[in-house]
């Protein structure tokens, strides 16, 4: 089928597309029928099948002749570690860790919070939550221990899972001493913490409370799967939301497996038996999808890797990983290609391997600029293949689908909606835009499977967040607009989110830390483009009077304060003082035009600004700022 055909049918004949999609799964109870309406009015997908992810992923491919296919191959330059698992070894480890969470009480419906680096540890953590039916929350390592504390508050999980530490590079992360401060900082306290040790960090455990791994896992007996509904939770994905509190995006069991095994086929174009590698992170959405539940319910070998683009040991990091696992499918994030550019200008390193096997090159997280785009196409000559989502979504809205029908790539732009979503360019009233008009990049109810039904606990919330300002609609955030063709670019947040080096951020939670300053009267923090990150954000801060304090030893401490509230991830790096902000009669601040002064593009003052003069000190401070880096 091509894809015109086939993503017409997903929108007019929605119901038979994806009971048809659902019975490529292996179902305990299969959906009767696909979507329905809950009593709070929000869209559920496959109400009333049963399964289990977990079961998927492992035990289905093992009684159906994957047992001794690799599962996961864990490849860790950082620590010279190498180690594959087959599907029958990762199905008795998952089992066996399932009986771990068992014996200390977790049941179906209690959540878990994982902060661990990437180990395999961290899937079979995962994958054993999945085959209990109770719901993880994996949180990135790079978020501070305040952070943790606020998904845990949260969550209110019954056990956290971590480990003694991490590996930046040659940097150690020790990950337990966050995890006890998280726990002192939050009200709701989590009956045990299971370790695991590593080898070059030694975790400090707090007896009763805290356990290890290895000595639990030695006890425990292999646990069954659940059965859970098709609407039960898997897992709880915190993001960041345009106000300081994350928002837990809710992941269901059945849409999920739908979609996510659909996506494979449809999207990405591999098949079953071959390897697919996300380098990303687990932390994020694109690790929960598509280094973990992806390519194991496809019967793909997945790749874990502990290590960077660069520096681990080389910019050729990623070329000798596809090479040496024989990886038909990539996906990474552009932030990464521009780093190895930088660093291999040539891409020189790539020339030592053999990726004759590698299909496609997908690309997500943040807009793919065209040079980078050009950068890699010419380097690989293999289809690189920008593509768009959210956390909140769960797989891509928008995308080349490679492997229904790979259209002709359109540099710049993020492709064609994804079959099940119906997505419009709507403007403030509402409307829907016509060709080469930008403005707010909206999906027409309802969401395709696989995306988020709600927030964790806060129904109401989630309507405010996505369904109220455009009724009928998902407001995605972002801006955008469609070619005559459909191709739809992508040209940024239209809030106060931004993305540094394909991590998603609050300039709101940041504000809120640098107001926290005894020294601050106000502040700002915008995302200012950056060569590499794509944004770094920097702030601005308006000085109570009177205050003494120097503007460089301010700055370390404003960001000393980011770096333990929200943690290194954020790469705040630059704060600077000014005398007054920009802002219009009525008090608000002029983020947007400070953004444009940032970039250096062109602004016009609107007329309801409170004072003209405040632009031209600005100016004059961003200039400064940029001549210095
Ligand atoms: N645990 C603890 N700390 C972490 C961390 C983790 N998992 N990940 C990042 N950090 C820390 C880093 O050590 C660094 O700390 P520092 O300020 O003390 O040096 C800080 O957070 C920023 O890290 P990072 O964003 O990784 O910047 P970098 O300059 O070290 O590396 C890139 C730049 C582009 C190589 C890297 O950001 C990258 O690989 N990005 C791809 C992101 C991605 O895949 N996103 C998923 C979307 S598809
Ligand atoms: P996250 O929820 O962390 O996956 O971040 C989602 C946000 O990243 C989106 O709302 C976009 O702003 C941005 N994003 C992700 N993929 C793309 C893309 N291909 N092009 C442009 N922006 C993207």
């Amino acid at each position: 089928m091509n894809y015109t055909a086939e993503y017409a049918r997903s929108i007019n004949d929605r119901e038979n597309f994806w009971l048809e999609q659902a019975k490529k799964l292996d179902w305990f109870k299969a959906p009767e029928k696909a979507l329905s309406i809950d009593d709070q009015g929000l869209y559920r997908w496959f109400k009333g099948g049963k399964l289990n992810t977990s079961y998927l992923a492992l035990d289905y491919h093992v009684a159906n002749g994957r047992a001794d296919q690799a599962a996961l191959i864990y490849d860790s330059p950082v620590t010279g570690r190498k180690k594959t698992y087959t599907y029958r070894e990762l199905r008795d480890w998952v089992a066996r860790f399932a009986g771990v969470l068992s014996d200390l009480g977790v049941v179906k419906g209690d959540r878990v919070i994982i902060y661990m680096p990437m180990i395999p540890q961290t899937l079979v953590a995962m994958l054993a939550c999945a085959r209990l039916g109770a719901i993880h929350s994996v949180v990135f390592g790079g978020f501070s221990a305040h952070e943790l504390a606020i998904r845990i508050d949260d969550a209110k999980p019954k056990v956290m899972v971590t480990a003694s530490g991490g590996l930046e590079i040659s940097k150690v992360i020790p990950y337990k001493p966050m995890v006890d401060d998280s726990i002192l900082e939050a009200e709701h306290k989590p009956e045990h913490v299971v370790v695991f040790q590593r080898d070059f960090v030694e975790a400090p455990m707090q007896e009763g409370r805290d356990l290890d791994w290895m000595e639990l896992e030695a006890k425990a007996s292999p646990q069954s799967w659940v059965e859970v509904d098709a609407t039960d939770p898997l897992y709880i994905l915190y993001t960041s939301g345009t106000t300081g509190k994350p928002k837990g995006v809710v992941r269901d069991n059945g849409g999920h497996a739908v979609a996510l095994t659909y996506s494979m086929r449809a999207i990405y174009g591999v098949k079953p038996g071959e390897v697919y590698w996300a380098a990303s992170d687990v932390g994020w959405v694109v690790g929960h999808s598509y280094i973990v539940y992806a390519p194991l319910l496809f019967g793909c070998t997945t790749i874990l890797y502990e290590g960077k683009p660069v520096r681990t040991p080389d910019a050729g990091a990623f070329w000798r990983v596809m090479a040496e696992h024989q990886v038909s499918v990539f996906f990474t994030a552009p932030t990464a290609i521009r780093a190895i550019k930088k660093e291999d200008p040539e891409g020189k390193l790539a020339d030592q391997y053999n990726l004759s096997q590698l299909r496609y090159i997908f690309l997500a997280g943040e807009h793919c600029d065209v040079p980078t785009y050009e950068w890699v196409t010419n380097l690989l000559k293999k289809p690189v293949i920008d593509h768009w989502w959210q956390t909140e979504s769960g797989w891509p809205m928008l995308a080349n689908p490679a492997g229904t029908e790979l259209l002709p790539i359109r540099p710049g732009s993020a492709g064609m909606p994804v079959s099940g979503f119906d997505i419009q360019i709507l403007g403030p009233d509402c409307k829907e835009l016509g060709p080469n008009m930008e403005g707010a990049v909206a999906i027409r109810l309802p969401l395709a499977p696989g995306c988020l039904p709600s927030l964790w606990q806060n129904d109401e919330n989630f309507k405010q967040s996505y369904l109220t300002q455009y009724p009928g609609y998902y407001a995605s955030g972002d801006g955008g607009f469609k070619d005559e063709d459909g191709f739809v670019t992508i040209t940024g947040r239209m809030d106060d989110i931004i993305n540094v080096a394909g991590h998603r951020l609050s300039t709101t939670e940041m504000e809120e830390v640098l107001a926290g300053h005894p020294a601050v009267a106000e502040c700002a923090v915008i995302g200012a483009a950056d060569a590499m990150k794509g944004q770094v954000p920097v702030g601005f801060v308006v000085l109570k009077d009177g205050v003494t304090i120097g503007d460089e030893d301010l700055e370390r401490e404003l960001i000393q304060m980011v770096r333990t509230k929200v943690g290194p991830v954020a790469a705040f790096k630059r704060a600077i003082v000014v005398k007054r902000l920009p802002k219009t009669r009525s008090g608000k601040i002029l983020r947007k035009i400070m953004r444009s002064m940032a970039d250096g593009k062109p602004f016009q003052a609107p007329s309801t600004i409170e004072d003209m003069s405040v632009l031209g000190e600005l100016e004059q401070k961003v200039q400064d700022l940029f001549n210095s880096i």
